[in-house]
């Protein structure tokens, strides 16, 4: 069959999978092949045990899958037949040399333009579908433009704004799709190939079209935006705990004013995931490179509560179970950095797991998709880690569960068979406030949600 386009996506991660598998489904007219250099990735992807954890996606990708979405370790192959590339690889946050700790690590986005240069006859659109600095746009093209076979790249910034564990929903759904390009004739006119692919399901007025530098940002800001919110409730949080105010009726009340909405207002642990501490990271990098103190200052106060709410929940822990958890058996519900994923990336179960090994605590995890991935995380630590699929025999002598993510399942169990199985004095603390705390406290629990008074039968 003829194809009116050749997509090419380079990275077949937790983006670039879901994002090619709802763009194949969308535009039958469309061939869509993700290439990556992981070959195991991509033979996971062929098959039925997809390489991550996300509902509704393998019934996409069963759709076109074969038909016209295809999975191939075939990169300069891939390149050489592609119109549209997009570029989705990995942009973590620097471990070395100069902006260690802070800036992006960019060597995986360069290696692809290198990558297409390579391979390229004719021109292309370039896509960054990674999540990129300000000003990343221009690089790109120097290195493309460099080639010595006349060919013309044009780059758009196509950022991606779904959530994990609704990334079938969100693509399907977007809020918007914001395309930026070079305002010139040809930026202008690759910007409109691109809003053609998603005019395919999403409506019009959802498609924004910027320029290259405010898509850049855009991506940065908005992660900004929305990790701000949950470290203001976080901090609150903490005032609760002091004050005997309940944080849950803080963020009714505040997000019940519709200048500033009800979501992303749940106390936690704090935030996890791969991208909210690193792209702040990189935005105060990025202020910091421009002399903008203030602004870096500003941003970099939104890591320091996430780590110091994750800190706070680990010494309430030591702290209410008698100043000692040595050799004492508790259990982490979930691992996952949220629920409906397996991803632990940046979960904040990999420091509380840390501490409390530290401190000489027995843990055992639990968690209905993440124990792979956690058994990586924790890999070579020191201690006595178990890893347990299902809570109840996890809870066996027990004296303290710790809830590290919000699935819906842990909301279902049957605590009083649990209670029983424990030994007393039993702990609860809720890094998620997902129980049903005073049910907990009748059944003899001692209850320590977060931002809310603790319910505890010590006299
Ligand atoms: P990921 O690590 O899951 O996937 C990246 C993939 O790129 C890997 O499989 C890797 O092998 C591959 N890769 C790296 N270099 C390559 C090369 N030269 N050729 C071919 N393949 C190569 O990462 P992710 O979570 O999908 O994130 C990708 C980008 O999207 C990041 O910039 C991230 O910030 C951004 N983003 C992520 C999310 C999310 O929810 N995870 C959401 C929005 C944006
Ligand atoms: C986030 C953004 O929501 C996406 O728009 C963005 O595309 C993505 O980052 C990205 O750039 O990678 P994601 O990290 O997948 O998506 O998940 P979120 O739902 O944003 O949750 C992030 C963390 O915040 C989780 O640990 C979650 O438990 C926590 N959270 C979220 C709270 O603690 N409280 C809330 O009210 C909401």
């Amino acid at each position: 069959m003829k194809f009116a386009k050749n997509i090419l996506c380079i990275g077949a991660g937790y983006v670039g999978g879901p994002t090619m598998a709802v763009i194949a489904a969308k535009c039958p007219d469309c061939k869509v092949t993700v290439v990556d250099v992981n070959e195991e990735r991509i033979r996971r992807w062929n098959s039925d045990d997809l390489p991550i954890f996300e509902p509704g996606l393998l019934d996409v990708v069963r759709s076109a899958r074969g038909h016209n979405l295809f999975f191939s370790a075939a990169v300069a192959e891939g390149i050489q037949a592609a119109d549209i590339i997009f570029v989705s690889v990995n942009t973590p946050t620097k471990t070395f040399g100069h902006g260690a700790g802070m800036a992006s690590d960019l060597q995986y986005w360069e290696k692809t333009a290198h990558e297409i240069v390579a391979h390229s006859d004719r021109a292309k659109i370039i896509v960054e579908k990674s999540t990129l600095p300000v000003r990343t746009a221009e690089a790109m093209e120097r290195i493309l433009q460099e080639n010595k076979k006349g060919i013309h790249f044009e780059v758009i910034s196509n950022p991606e704004f779904l959530s994990e564990g609704s990334a079938v929903n969100d693509l399907l759904k977007p809020d918007r799709v914001l395309i930026g390009s070079r305002q010139t004739e040809s930026g202008r006119k690759a910007a409109q190939e691109i809003v053609a692919i998603f005019a395919h399901w999403v409506a019009p007025e959802k498609i924004i079209t910027a320029n290259l530098w405010s898509a850049e940002l855009s991506k940065l800001v908005a992660n900004a935006f929305l990790a701000q919110r949950i470290s203001s409730i976080n901090a609150v949080s903490a005032l609760c705990e002091k004050t005997d105010a309940d944080v849950a009726e803080i963020s009714f009340a505040v997000g019940s004013d519709q200048r500033i909405g009800p979501r992303f207002l749940n106390a936690s642990i704090g935030f996890g995931g791969s991208c909210f501490k690193k792209d702040i990271l990189n935005l105060v990098y990025i202020c910091r490179s421009y002399g903008l103190n203030e602004v870096a200052d500003y941003w970099q106060a939104v890591i320091a509560i996430n780590e110091y709410q994750q800190e706070r929940f680990v010494r309430k822990i030591i702290r209410e179970m008698f100043n000692t958890i040595v050799g004492k058996k508790i259990v982490l519900l979930g691992f996952a950095f949220k629920a409906n994923t397996g991803d632990t990336r940046e979960s904040p179960g990999i420091h509380v797991a840390r501490k409390l090994l530290d401190e000489r605590a027995r843990l055992v995890i639990s968690d209905p998709q993440a124990l792979e991935n956690a058994r990586k995380d924790l890999a070579g630590l020191d201690g006595s880690v178990e890893y347990e699929p299902d809570p109840y025999r996890a809870a066996v002598d027990a004296q303290g569960l710790a809830v590290i993510t919000e699935w819906e399942s842990f909301k279902k169990l049957d605590f009083k068979k649990i209670f029983a199985s424990m030994r007393k004095p039993a702990f609860v603390f809720d890094g998620r406030n997902i129980l049903d705390h005073q049910k907990l406290f009748n059944i003899g629990f001692n209850v320590y949600p977060l931002g809310k008074p603790s319910l505890t039968h010590f006299k």
